[in-house]
C-alpha cells in the first residue's frame, strides 16, 4: 500500500501530516529516507520507522466496542449514525461481527479479521451471546423451561436451547439469558413467544469475551492479545 497510507491508517497522523514527516525525511523504509508519499511499501517486509522508531504493523485489529442504543450496526446508513462512526477508521476492511439492533446495547466485535469473524458467527460453531434484559412481564420458572427446550418463534425451526437466569422477577422482571443462534430480533421473539416484552436488552458476553464494563456507551478499546487468542479458541461451545 502508499506510504503515506499507511502511515495514515496507523494514525501516526492525518494524511497531510505524514506526507509532511516523509518529506521532511522523518520516515525512513529499509534505512533510506529518499521515499515519497506514494511510494508503495510491504510492512510485513520492509522496516519502516518514524521519527527513528520502527513501526509494527498489526494485520489484524480486534476492537471491542460497547455500543450505545440509537446507532444501527451497519457501514453506513440514511437516517442513523453507525457503529462505525465510533471506531478509527484504522484498517480498511473493519465490520462488527453480528448485528445488535437499533436500541440493543452493549458488546460488539468490530474487526477486519474475517475469518474469525466468520467462525464466531457460523450457526454449526453454537457460539454463547449473553445478554441483560428487562421485560416487561413476570418471568417465571416455566419460561425457563420452555427457553431450555426451544420456542416457536414464527421461523421454520424452534430456537436452540437457550439458558435463562432470573435475577427478579416481577412486573418488570430483570434476567439474564444465554442463546447460541444469532436469529433476527432473536430474543425479543423469544419473549413475545411467552406473551412478554423486552424492554431493555444490553450484550454482555460473546465466547469468552465478556463486555470490559469500564468502557462507557459509545466507547471502545482495542482487545488484549489474551482476549484475541480466547477468541480464536472460540467455537466448541455450548450452553
Ligand atoms: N436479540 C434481539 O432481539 N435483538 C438484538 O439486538 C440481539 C438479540
Amino acid at each position: 500500500m502508499r506510504l503515506d497510507k499507511l502511515l495514515a491508517d496507523m494514525q501516526i497522523g492525518t494524511r497531510n501530516e505524514v506526507k509532511r514527516y516523509i518529506r521532511q525525511g522523518n520516515v525512513t523504509v529499509n534505512g533510506s529516507c529518499r521515499v515519497q508519499p506514494k511510494q508503495q511499501v510491504n510492512p510485513m517486509e520492509q522496516e519502516i520507522c518514524c521519527f527513528g522508531k520502527p513501526l509494527t504493523y498489526q494485520k489484524y485489529v480486534y476492537y471491542m466496542f460497547h455500543k450505545p442504543g440509537g446507532c444501527v450496526t451497519a457501514r453506513k446508513d440514511q437516517k442513523y449514525k453507525t457503529v462505525m462512526d465510533y471506531i478509527p477508521k484504522s484498517h480498511s476492511g473493519l465490520s462488527p461481527v453480528g448485528r445488535l439492533d437499533l436500541d440493543t446495547e452493549g458488546l460488539l466485535l468490530i474487526t477486519n479479521d474475517g475469518a474469525l469473524s466468520h467462525n464466531l458467527l457460523s450457526p454449526a460453531k453454537h457460539v454463547k451471546k449473553i445478554y441483560e434484559v428487562r421485560i416487561d412481564g413476570i418471568v417465571t420458572e416455566e419460561d425457563a423451561a420452555l427457553f431450555a427446550v426451544g420456542v416457536e418463534i414464527g421461523d421454520s425451526t424452534k430456537t436452540k436451547p437457550a439458558k435463562l437466569i432470573i435475577k427478579k422477577s416481577a412486573p418488570v422482571s430483570e434476567v439474564e439469558i444465554t442463546i447460541t443462534e444469532g436469529r433476527y430480533h432473536q430474543i425479543k421473539r423469544m419473549f413475545q413467544a411467552v406473551g412478554k416484552e423486552v424492554v431493555y436488552l444490553k450484550r454482555i458476553g460473546m465466547g469468552n469475551l465478556k463486555l470490559d464494563e469500564t468502557l462507557s456507551p459509545g466507547a471502545y478499546r482495542e482487545l488484549t492479545a489474551q482476549e484475541v487468542a480466547l477468541l480464536k479458541e472460540q467455537g466448541e461451545t455450548y450452553v
